[in-house]
């Protein structure tokens, strides 16, 4: 009855052409309209050749929202010993850095994440971000809510972004997710190529053919545009995994047939990294390469496309001069104008 009263009212108001008044209009926390003018909305859409971005229906783009994760991802904040997420996900690194965590494990980037459902090196986590971004805030670093909700000009954010009196892991999650969700690189060397704005040189050209052709096959796993198949996969790093830093995703599932399987690392400002893999073994990107040239170590699980073309025994068997052409190629992954870009900074 009320509810048919509210409607006839509105009716009236609108067919005499004047607007409701926009404070008597309550911000729907889940999807707020734009004709309520409390957010300003984020067109947030995928570089051409990438697929098309999908955001959780209760947590869709507004500038406020994004800047408002921005803000919490570089306040210590979220954390209870003056840590920000920003002290190992450091910006002009690609949003990495050369911690090594407890458990042996190397920081993974924040780039180009908004396609990603499974996540840390082993897929602990599955489904859109704001769930890894529960485990890094509720479970990792214990985030105190209490402190965001003493804190007045946080009540006000969140209040404005997410409608809400108490904040709660919801919204914190939610926010957090919006800002990384923009951590897009679409100026690299390799995607100015790909969208046909260079020209490579000879080496670039020369490594980008041993890439994606039968002789380096390293497109099975890191495909075009996104370089990660978002996959599980045993590259033959290991045959022993005494060390549990080395079991992957076999932590998670206690399936045999997952034993050393690890996410296909995305290259994004891979040459930006200090060490490489999951544990950080490899210094150098030549260092890498060798891994890549020489045969896989053997186990039971090791990745069929590792066993192509005689490579348990041969290797993929690149001259010096292809193996410099390779990583010329995986050079052109950096992306300077990502880690300079002020929109990603410390606000
Ligand atoms: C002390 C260093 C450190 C800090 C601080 C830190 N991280 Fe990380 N982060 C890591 C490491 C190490 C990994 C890889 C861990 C793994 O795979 O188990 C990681 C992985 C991640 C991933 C997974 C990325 C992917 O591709 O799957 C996300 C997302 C992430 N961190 C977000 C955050 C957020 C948000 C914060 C702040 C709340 C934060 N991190 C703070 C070290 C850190
Ligand atoms: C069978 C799938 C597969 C193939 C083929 C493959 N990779 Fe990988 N790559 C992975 C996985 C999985 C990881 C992460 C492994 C780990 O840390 O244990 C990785 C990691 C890397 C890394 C380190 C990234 C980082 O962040 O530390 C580089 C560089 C790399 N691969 C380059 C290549 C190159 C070059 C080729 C071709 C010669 C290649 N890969 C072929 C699956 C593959």
């Amino acid at each position: 009855m009320k509810r048919i009263l509210i409607f006839a009212v509105t009716a009236l108001v609108l067919a005499l052409g004047c607007k409701p008044e926009k404070e008597t209009k309550p911000v729907d926390p889940v999807n707020p309209t734009d004709s309520s003018n409390r957010l300003t909305p984020y067109t947030l859409v995928a570089p051409a050749f990438f697929p098309p971005i999908v955001v959780p229906e209760d947590n869709k783009p507004y500038v406020e929202r994004v800047q408002l994760g921005r803000r919490l991802y570089y306040d210590s904040v979220l954390s209870n010993d003056g840590r920000s997420c920003s002290q190992c996900h450091i910006q002009s690194r690609g949003f990495l850095s050369d911690h090594i965590a407890a458990d042996g494990l190397t920081v993974m980037p924040h780039v180009n994440l908004a396609w990603n459902k499974n996540w840390l090196w082993n897929g602990g986590e599955y489904g859109p971000m704001e769930t890894v971004m529960l485990f890094e805030t509720h479970t990792f670093f214990e985030t105190d809510l209490r402190k965001l909700n003493a804190d007045t000009t946080y009540r006000r954010l969140f209040k404005q972004a997410y409608g809400v009196d108490q904040i709660s892991f919801g919204e914190v999650t939610k926010a957090l997710s919006q800002f990384i969700r923009t951590l897009i690189s679409q100026n690299s060397r390799y995607y100015q190529r790909l969208t046909g704005k260079i020209q490579f040189t000879a080496d670039e050209m020369a490594g980008e053919a041993i890439f994606f052709n039968e002789k380096g096959d390293c497109m099975h796993c890191h495909n075009t545009p996104l370089l990660t198949d978002n996959d599980f996969h045993n590259t033959g790093l290991d045959s022993d995994f005494s060390n549990p830093t080395n079991r992957g995703r076999f932590n998670v599932t206690g399936n045999p047939a997952d034993m050393g399987r690890f996410r296909t690392a995305n290259l994004y400002n891979v040459a930006l990294r200090k060490h490489f893999m999951h544990d950080g073994r490899f210094k150098t990107l030549e260092e890498v390469v060798d891994f890549y040239n020489n045969p896989p170590k053997q186990s039971a699980t090791l990745d069929p496309i590792m066993v192509k073309n005689n490579k348990p025994t041969k290797g993929l068997g690149l001259s010096p001069v292809e193996k410099y052409q390779l990583i010329q190629f995986l050079k052109t992954f950096t992306d300077t104008t990502f880690i300079n870009n002020p929109a990603f900074a410390k606000p």
